[in-house]
């Protein structure tokens, strides 16, 4: 017994293939049970043999029947241990998405957040605008596998002017993040390299990374003068990923002595820097650092930058420039890829760019960080004095403090200061190798304005010791 709804919004063919089909999976209907014919089904239910003929067409073709010349439609036998239970009829809950589980902070220390108010909404909606007028056609192919040329043309220029990067389009890689540029890089060097040095404490990201791609990771000691060239030389590593402009997390800034040391130990034993110049716009006294890439750029570096420091990291837009010793084996690897970046973002920031927007945005948000670099300092001096060192002020989104003697220690900070509304990013996250022997907190001032800092830091103060 079959039932059609002529209300029902699920076609009437389709409506009686699911009820014959579940009586086929349920066993209701035998294997080799014979099936009405269509003339007589569409009878009894005062239906269109189209309906009928529709229903058992699509039957045959799944398998559930099967036809014998002149006699119509049989049930197939069909293993009723592997076939699948018949799904419920009941209406399915319309999916809500998920809560945000995160604790809201009164105080925000974590050192990625960027001042929630300052994305140039209104001058990137132009520039997105008029990149679909003038595009829109080009947004029927997937684009060039290595990034945009207009976008290419633009990082390099502001590179060159900015960084003292010298390179060429041809050698800039538009990537979605860090994490991309280094899992294409693993890539590329497997087969050559196997061991990778990172700064130790660094970036945790690097160290996943090439652990992922079956590197062997040797963290390597940071001093004020950057990663520790001893170190690295005594070593069996021939890659070294570095922050040589504002090392994360302790700030520093690799003097020129050790940056022309690093750059002989990649010439010399035919090795490779990775410079990642991740915030190298927000420095807010002197000149800014040049780059390592920019003292020799034919050598072995590749420069990785970011825009997600300055604009915003959820667009996922960042570039690498490679050396071209690897333009070959890259594009034998990767112009069968796509690129995973929006064609139509990429166009955008590059329309943002030749505008003068991005210059103009970077003075923009280099004036307001500097405000909130300096608040911060000056609260951390009032209400901490002397039962701190501050170290690695002056750039970036964030500064480290170390604590002196008679502390609470990391885990109990972390604690207290949560159960008072304060989010601290732990500074041991960024240790390869055990933990600092002094207590250090990381302390990231981008999400949060002047009087926020200045609370947050007056009640930091009053549960560290
Ligand atoms: C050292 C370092 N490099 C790069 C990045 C930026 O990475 P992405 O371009 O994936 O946002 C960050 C972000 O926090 C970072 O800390």
């Amino acid at each position: 017994m079959f039932i059609l709804n002529n209300y029902d919004t699920v076609p009437l063919y389709k409506q009686l293939y699911r009820q014959i089909r579940e009586q086929v999976l349920s066993g209701k209907l035998p294997a080799h049970a014979k099936l009405p014919s269509v003339r007589d089904l569409a009878a009894e239910l005062s239906t269109s043999r189209n309906t009928v003929e529709g229903a058992y067409q699509e039957l045959y073709a799944e398998g559930y029947i099967y036809s014998r010349q002149r006699s119509g439609y049989f049930v197939s036998a069909l293993d009723h241990d592997v076939v699948p239970q018949p799904p419920s009829r009941e209406p399915r809950r319309q999916a809500r998405p998920p809560q945000p589980n995160l604790p809201t902070y009164r105080y925000n220390f974590h050192p990625a957040r960027l001042d929630p108010s300052s994305f140039p909404a209104a001058l990137w909606r132009t520039c997105f605008l008029e990149c679909l007028r003038e595009c829109s056609a080009e947004l029927s192919h997937y684009g060039d596998p290595q990034g945009d040329w207009g976008l290419r043309s633009n990082i390099q220029q502001y590179l060159e002017r900015s960084r003292g990067v010298l390179c060429e389009p041809d050698q800039i890689v538009i990537c979605a993040g860090l994490q991309q540029g280094l899992e294409i890089l693993a890539h590329l060097l497997q087969d050559s390299h196997s061991s990778v040095a990172v700064e130790d404490p660094g970036y945790h990201l690097p160290r996943s990374v090439f652990r992922n791609n079956s590197f062997h990771v040797v963290p390597v000691a940071v001093g004020p003068s950057g990663m520790d060239l001893e170190q690295l030389r005594t070593g069996d590593s021939t890659i070294a990923y570095v922050t040589p402009s504002h090392q994360l997390p302790m700030g520093y800034v690799m003097p020129i002595a050790n940056r022309l040391n690093l750059i002989d130990w990649a010439q010399s034993g035919g090795n490779l820097i990775i410079e990642d110049d991740y915030d190298s716009e927000l420095r807010y006294h002197g000149k800014p650092i040049p780059s390592l890439q920019g003292l020799r750029p034919d050598g072995n570096i590749v420069y990785m930058g970011t825009f997600s420091k300055i604009l915003s990291p959820a667009l996922r837009l960042s570039y690498m420039v490679l050396p071209r010793s690897l333009l070959a084996p890259f594009h034998a690897n990767y112009d069968d890829y796509f690129s995973t970046v929006s064609l139509l973002e990429q166009k955008t920031m590059a329309k943002f760019m030749e505008q003068g927007c991005w210059e103009r945005h970077v003075r923009r948000m280099r004036i307001i960080y500097k405000r909130k670099h300096d608040a911060l300092l000056q609260a951390v001096e009032h209400y901490f004095s002397n039962k701190v060192t501050v170290v690695g002020q002056g750039a970036g989104l964030h500064v480290v403090l170390q604590l002196h003697e008679e502390n609470a220690g990391e885990t109990e900070i972390l604690r207290r200061a949560a159960h008072k509304g304060i989010n601290l990013f732990p500074f041991s996250a960024t240790c390869a190798t055990g933990g600092s022997v002094s207590t250090i907190l990381l302390l990231g001032f981008g999400g949060m304005n002047a009087a926020e800092i200045e609370q947050g830091i007056k009640l930091l103060s009053e549960l560290c010791f």
